[in-house]
C-alpha cells in the first residue's frame, strides 16, 4: 500500500512549502486542505469565516480532510497532505489522525510562524497575542498526534523536507 504523509502544525510553519517541495521531489501527489476547503466551498477561508464563522469552516475542514485521507487510503500512489493549524482541534479529524501512521508536526517559534502567517488575511493571525494563546493551547494536541516532530528553526524547506523524506525511507524499512 502506498503511503500517506500528512504535515501538521501551527500557522506559518511551512506546511504547505515542505509538502509541496516534498511532493515534488518524491514524485507523490500533494494536497493543501485549505485550498481544497476553498474550492469545495468557491471561496477564500478568510470569507467562509467572515461569511459563514468558523463552525462552517471547521465541518467543511472535517468533510476535506477525511475525503482526503480516504482517497488517499485507496490511491496506489503516495500521498502528502498538508493541514490547516487547527484540523487538529475538529474531534473528526483528530481520531483519524490517530490511525495514521506518518503524522508529522513541523515545530517552528512563535515569533517566527508570526511573522510568516500574521497580519495578513489569516483569520486567526491577526494579532500577536491571540496568536500566541492559540499556539499555546495547542502544542500539546499536536504532539499527542504527531508520530514524528521535525525541529524546523532556522532550516530552509529542502532542509525540512528532507528530514520528512528520511522519516519516510525510516518507516518503509518497517
Ligand atoms: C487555521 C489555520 C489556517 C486555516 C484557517 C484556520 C487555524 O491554515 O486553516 O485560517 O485555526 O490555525 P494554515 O495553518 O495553513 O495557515
Amino acid at each position: 500500500m502506498a503511503s500517506t504523509v500528512i504535515l501538521i502544525g501551527f500557522m506559518g510553519t511551512g506546511k504547505s512549502a515542505v509538502g509541496s517541495y516534498l511532493a515534488r521531489g518524491l514524485g507523490w501527489n500533494f494536497f493543501d486542505a485549505d485550498i481544497q476547503i476553498e474550492k469545495r466551498m468557491g471561496m477564500p477561508v478568510a470569507e467562509v469565516f467572515e461569511k459563514h464563522g468558523e463552525d462552517t469552516f471547521r465541518t467543511a475542514e472535517a468533510a476535506v480532510v477525511t475525503g482526503l485521507l480516504d482517497k488517499a487510503a485507496s490511491s496506489r500512489e503516495g500521498t502528502v497532505v498538508s493541514l490547516g493549524g487547527g484540523a487538529v482541534t475538529v474531534p473528526e479529524i483528530a481520531r483519524r489522525l490517530r490511525h495514521e501512521p506518518l503524522v508529522i508536526m513541523l515545530d517552528e517559534d512563535l515569533e517566527t510562524a508570526f511573522k510568516r502567517a500574521g497580519g495578513g488575511t489569516r483569520p486567526l493571525a491577526g494579532d500577536l497575542d491571540s496568536f500566541r494563546r492559540l499556539f499555546e493551547d495547542r502544542q500539546e494536541l499536536y504532539r499527542q498526534l504527531a508520530g514524528y516532530v521535525i525541529d524546523t528553526r532556522g532550516k530552509e524547506i529542502r532542509e525540512v523536507s528532507d528530514a520528512v523524506a528520511m522519516i519516510i525511507g525510516a518507516g518503509e524499512g518497517d
